[in-house]
């Protein structure tokens, strides 16, 4: 049997290829993913697959598609779980399983497999994504399957002797790509503990001194499109925000998340871009969205948000939400301007074709259009209701 491996370059799922080897008795095809992980050398990644025993390896450039189909409608759905995470790993894995699907029929696959743990989201994102695009395949995960302990696995490389330099390697649990860079495990675990400035590489510390930035990011429909005057592609337009946010400190949280396995867990995120462009996105949706329709997006927003986080990609509700925000986003168009300083982005300017703030109404100078003597008769019926139960009270209370 052939397995097509979702391979990081990290030690589980290195160890993962000799042992599909032992286990299951499979041929391993290495795929990794590249989602524009920062600072990860992809030809090594590629070649220590080969290293490890995989009898093909592949590394796959989907870092525009990332950025065009799951960081933009996360823009778009200001997508953050509980409020503050911008979901970096739960929207990399549908990318990776769809991936891996396809490169499951181009070598005549029938097994898939992930490193996750039974503990984690990221199996369910997979397992989810896999059962709805390839029912067929069969799963297996090692590291969960087998009930590795993270002894076991620095064990099974030393015995194969496979070319991972295990004791350089950090004790946490990172993920990274474009969106932003996760970091658990280690003393974190301790959520008293706070962390270190070595934990972070995609951001600066902000509060080290340095000069503010001031950037424009300019919107069509929902999707950033040039910052500071120059067009972007989605994906030019994270990276380059996660250059210029990172080096202001913007964009690190440090959160207790609830996992959909039901535990909770701490994590350390860091995603300048991410948090640059929901703000923004933000801000230009408050200037252009109806008040109705903002209102209830909060609430679709939220729900986007969960439903991507607890693995729900591939699902009639994703598809459905995904069709009301395409509609609310038709005229979140025009320019925000923020200052990037001391790890915050906050907006100091915007201006839309499409606004809907009208200054002549808003106006409490001269050119007011706004008829006062209207307001009066509007006041008393929309009170009608709370003096009328107020009346009811002192009469029975
Ligand atoms: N808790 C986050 C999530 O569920 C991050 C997971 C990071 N994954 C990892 N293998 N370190 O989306
Ligand atoms: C894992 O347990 O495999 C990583 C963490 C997660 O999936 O949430």
């Amino acid at each position: 049997e052939r397995v097509v491996l979702a391979y990081s370059g990290g030690l589980d799922t290195s160890v993962a290829i000799p042992y599909l080897a032992d286990k299951v008795g499979a041929e391993v095809i290495a795929v990794a993913v590249d989602l524009g992980q920062g600072g990860e050398d992809m030809a090594a990644i590629r070649q220590r697959a080969l290293d490890c025993g995989a009898v093909e390896s592949e590394v796959i450039d989907a870092k525009d598609e990332f950025a065009a189909d799951y960081c933009l409608p996360a823009v778009q759905a200001n997508a953050l779980y509980m409020d503050r995470y911008p979901l970096l790993s739960s929207l990399s894995r549908p990318l990776i399983v769809k991936h891996l699907v396809e490169a499951a029929k181009r070598h005549g696959g029938t097994v898939v497999s992930h490193g996750c743990t039974g503990k984690g989201n990221d199996q369910v994102r997979f397992e989810v994504g896999i059962g709805a695009l390839a029912p067929d395949l069969k799963i297996v995960a090692p590291a969960r399957d087998f009930a590795w302990t993270r002894d076991k696995a620095i064990a099974l490389a030393e015995e194969k002797g496979l070319p991972i330099d295990v004791s350089h390697k950090s004790p946490y649990s990172i993920d990274q790509n474009l969106w932003g860079r996760a970091v658990e495990t280690g003393f974190l675990e301790d959520i008293w503990n706070a962390p270190i400035e070595d934990l972070y590489s995609y951001t600066a510390d902000p509060a080290e001194a340095r000069d503010a930035d001031e950037v424009v990011i300019t919107f069509e429909a929902g999707a950033p499109v040039a910052i500071d005057g120059e067009t972007v592609t989605p994906f030019q337009a994270v990276a380059e925000l996660n250059r210029r946010a990172g080096a202001q400190g913007v964009g690190r949280l440090d959160m207790v998340e609830d996992r959909l396995v039901g535990i909770k867990s701490r994590e350390v995120y860091e995603a300048p871009g991410a948090i640059a462009l929901i703000t923004a996105h933000q801000e230009l949706e408050n200037v252009t969205v109806e008040r109705d329709v903002a209102r209830f997006k909060k609430g679709v927003d939220q729900r986007w948000a969960e439903l991507v986080y607890d693995g729900l990609w591939f699902s009639p509700l994703r598809y459905a939400l995904d069709a009301f925000i395409a509609d609310t986003q038709k005229y979140v168009t025009g320019d925000v301007r923020m200052t990037l300083h001391g790890g915050r982005a906050v907006v100091t300017g915007r201006r839309s074709e499409a606004s809907l703030y009208d200054f002549n109404l808003a106006t409490y100078d001269t050119g007011d259009t706004f008829d006062q003597s209207l307001a009066k008769g509007f006041v008393q019926l929309w009170g009608l209701p709370s003096r009328i139960a107020a009346a009811r009270d002192s009469r029975l209370g």
